[in-house]
């Protein structure tokens, strides 16, 4: 540990090659980047539980302050980032989470919510009656376990609007395509499909859309901006909808430096939610392009006062060798 370093923080993401994943870490970054005393310690378990308990383990051996964690699924996780809280190193738990409730705080959005919001929207759009096809997420993740309750205790409301089909695509767009593919009859045979995230939801399009003509609506979840994302498939008309998942990197990190500095702190942080669809998008596209560009006008500004500083701390050791001498 450095001597300027106060706090070190270490970070547990469950898969880090996504762009909504990508986003979150950059959100950390930037927040990260007012508190030049904190260390960061970064892992991404490749969606991979045994690697993720494994990285886990190590983090406990360097000396950590505080855990953030997003565990790929829940049941497998639990022990492990249990043992951390059982060591007084505070936990908080973003996004996905364990299935045994023992951190400091959760950071994310309500995803039981998201699953009765998307379920709300369909019953609207439909008129109450109709078939749904779902592709969820993985399979132990809490995030898809959630989504997935959320919506059915909402269907058990409307007794015309049923789930027909019903495939896994483990977040993952390649494997949601390839799932469709395989089902495309039972997929077909839907009036609207609701797909765990955005990139299932642009497999399935694809899939469906290579099976011949179809008017089949398509929902996503995530709307997160950037070419190629929900936002912009949404506006495209590629998605008919999606329901808005942020990230909470900022959220976390604040929450992380509270415990630390024995500030007060929520227990639960859940952040917002609504639905995307293309009356919105437009909209939250050039919200979004502008809070960008202004990030990027605030990484500028760190970084000069990071080059400042350099230059005045080597100015300061220069002036001290010349009054020595
Ligand atoms: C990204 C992701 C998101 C989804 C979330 C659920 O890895 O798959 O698309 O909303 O994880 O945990």
């Amino acid at each position: 540990r450095q001597e300027k370093t106060k706090f070190v923080i270490a970070f547990s993401q469950c898969v880090g090659d996504d762009a909504w994943r990508k986003t979150m870490l950059d959100e950390m970054k930037r927040e990260l980047s007012f508190y030049p005393d904190i260390a960061f310690i970064y892992r991404d378990a490749e969606g991979d539980n045994e690697l993720q308990k494994r990285q886990i383990r190590e983090l406990l051996n360097e000396d950590i302050d505080l855990l953030i964690v997003s565990p790929n699924e829940a049941e497998p996780l639990t022990p492990i980032v249990d043992s951390v809280f059982q060591k007084n190193i505070p936990v908080v738990v973003t996004d996905r989470k364990t299935s045994s409730g023992l951190y400091n705080a959760y950071v994310g959005a309500d995803n039981i919510a998201i699953g009765r919001l998307a379920g709300q929207y369909i019953a609207q759009e439909t008129q109450n009656r109709g078939r749904i096809g779902i592709m969820t997420g993985l399979k132990g993740s809490s995030a898809s376990m959630e989504r997935e309750k959320g919506l059915r205790d909402f269907l058990t409301q409307v007794p015309l609007l049923n789930i027909s089909a019903r495939l896994q695509g483990d977040w993952e767009k390649q494997t949601a395509y390839l799932q469709a593919k395989q089902h495309i009859d039972a997929l077909r045979d839907n009036d609207i499909i609701l797909a765990f995230n955005d990139q299932m939801a642009l497999g399935v399009r694809q899939a469906l859309d290579e099976s011949g003509p179809h008017d089949i609506k398509i929902i996503g979840v995530d709307a997160l901006p950037g070419p190629d994302n929900g936002l912009e498939e949404i506006t495209k008309g590629t998605l008919f909808a999606s329901m808005l998942y942020p990230t909470g990197g900022t959220e976390a990190i604040r929450t992380a430096i509270a415990i630390l500095e024995k500030k007060p702190y929520k227990r639960e942080n859940i952040l917002g939610t609504l639905v995307i669809n293309k009356e919105n998008a437009g909209l939250m596209a050039l919200q979004s392009n502008k809070i960008q560009e202004q990030q990027e006008d605030i990484d500028k500004r760190q970084q000069l006062i990071i080059e400042q500083n350099e230059i005045y701390q080597s100015q300061k050791t220069t002036l001290n060798i010349v009054v020595a001498s």
